[in-house]
């Protein structure tokens, strides 16, 4: 009976203690990573805010193999607790599912004032979940009102016009949505996957903060809009910074990518071979020379370009978060840039 008590008194002591240093070791590692985390203003809303934003797309699951809503809510949570307080998504990303599970688990940690949420407008969908660009003045007018609702919001922190829309003059568009911010619906502006020239015109119609593209160590071709946009005084934004999982060193010539990763040519045949081995270089290279790995340098890449001042990184999953950690206290130099694109023209051809 004795022996019994003692056992059961050191078994409470023991859960106890560990019970503590988990507390302890998630209180210690939140204040390193709240210290660490790079922040940048986003004036029109007169605050900082992190340089990793959640992207929600992969969680949404279309185009992505489906969704778990348990880990997709984890994520946010995760996501959070890291210090990241702005989360990008759209009514697309899982036709309405993303912008939900963003607005619920807001709601429910009761943080929505601490978060900047970022979502879109202009791609709609019919009843076969076939999307299709529509920036037209009465479309984002119901939109707006349908994402408000599935966000349980009153307003939208940063309102992203998703694609341009050749059948929409732009000045359209922008004179819709200033209409939203003199309402007060939506505090600032972007557009996504814009040339400079849209950029312009869009700008002479609308308040315009900031613009989101595609950008990363293998698709570049955006850069030049990103300067554009940053000289005059916009948010920058990248999407898919980690080439939508290519760059983390997780895809295998023998595993399918994503149909949104599918589309582009990089993931067939010789040219996903080599850019499969243009990851394994960086990731070699990046262990010798800076202690890190690949995932880590590609997000280092964007972060140390002069003209990108966010970059959005999409998980579905917790873990998929924790090479974050990895992506501060280190800086590439000017030498950094030059061997990383000689280890790419050597693998790429
Ligand atoms: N405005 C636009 O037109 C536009 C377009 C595209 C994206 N975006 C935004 O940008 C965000 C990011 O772009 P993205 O989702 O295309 O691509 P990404 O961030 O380059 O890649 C995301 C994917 O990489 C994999 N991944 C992430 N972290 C990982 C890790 N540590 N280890 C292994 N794999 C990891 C996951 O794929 P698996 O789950 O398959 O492993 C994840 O879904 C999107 O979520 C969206 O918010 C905007």
């Amino acid at each position: 009976m004795r022996v019994a008590l003692l056992v059961t008194e050191y078994s409470n002591n023991r859960a106890m203690m560990q019970a503590s240093l988990v507390k302890i070791h998630s209180l210690i590692r939140r204040r390193y990573e709240e210290a660490v985390m790079e922040r940048v203003a986003l004036a029109a809303l007169g605050r900082q805010v992190s340089r990793v934003a959640l992207g929600t797309w992969s969680m949404g699951g279309w185009m992505w193999g489906g969704a778990d809503e348990r880990s997709a809510r984890a994520t946010i949570e995760r996501a959070l607790e890291m210090g990241i307080d702005v989360i990008d998504t759209a009514p697309v990303y899982g036709f309405g599912l993303s912008e939900r599970l963003v607005g619920e688990v807001l709601e429910s940690l009761g943080v929505r004032e601490r978060v900047v949420i970022a979502t879109k407008c202009g791609l709609v969908w019919d009843e076969r979940q076939e999307p299709w660009r529509d920036s037209s003045p009465e479309s984002i007018r119901r939109e707006v009102v349908a994402s408000l609702e599935r966000l349980k919001t009153s307003w939208i922190d940063l309102y992203q016009v998703h694609w341009p829309d050749e059948s929409t003059p732009i000045e359209e568009t922008a004179a819709a949505i200033q209409e939203l911010v003199d309402e007060g619906l939506v505090r600032a502006v972007a557009v996504c996957n814009y040339t400079a020239e849209q950029v312009d015109r869009f700008a002479r119609a609308c308040r315009l903060d900031a613009v989101q593209l595609r950008l990363n160590l293998f698709e570049r071709a955006n850069l030049p809009v990103f300067e554009h946009a940053h000289e005059r005084g916009m948010l920058t934004m990248a999407y898919s910074p980690l080439a939508r999982g290519l760059l983390t060193g997780s895809m295998r010539p023998d595993v399918e990518p994503s149909d949104a990763a599918r589309r582009a040519p990089m993931y067939h045949g010789e040219l996903y071979r080599r850019h499969l081995a243009a990851v394994e270089q960086l990731d070699a290279w990046a262990r010798e020379q800076h202690g890190r790995r690949v995932t880590h340098l590609a997000a280092r890449w964007l972060l140390d370009q002069p003209s990108v001042s966010m970059i959005l990184w999409g998980a579905r999953k917790p873990e998929h978060l924790d090479a974050i950690d990895g992506v501060w206290g280190f800086a590439l130099e000017e030498d950094d840039f030059e061997r990383i694109d000689a280890i790419l023209d050597e693998a790429l051809g």
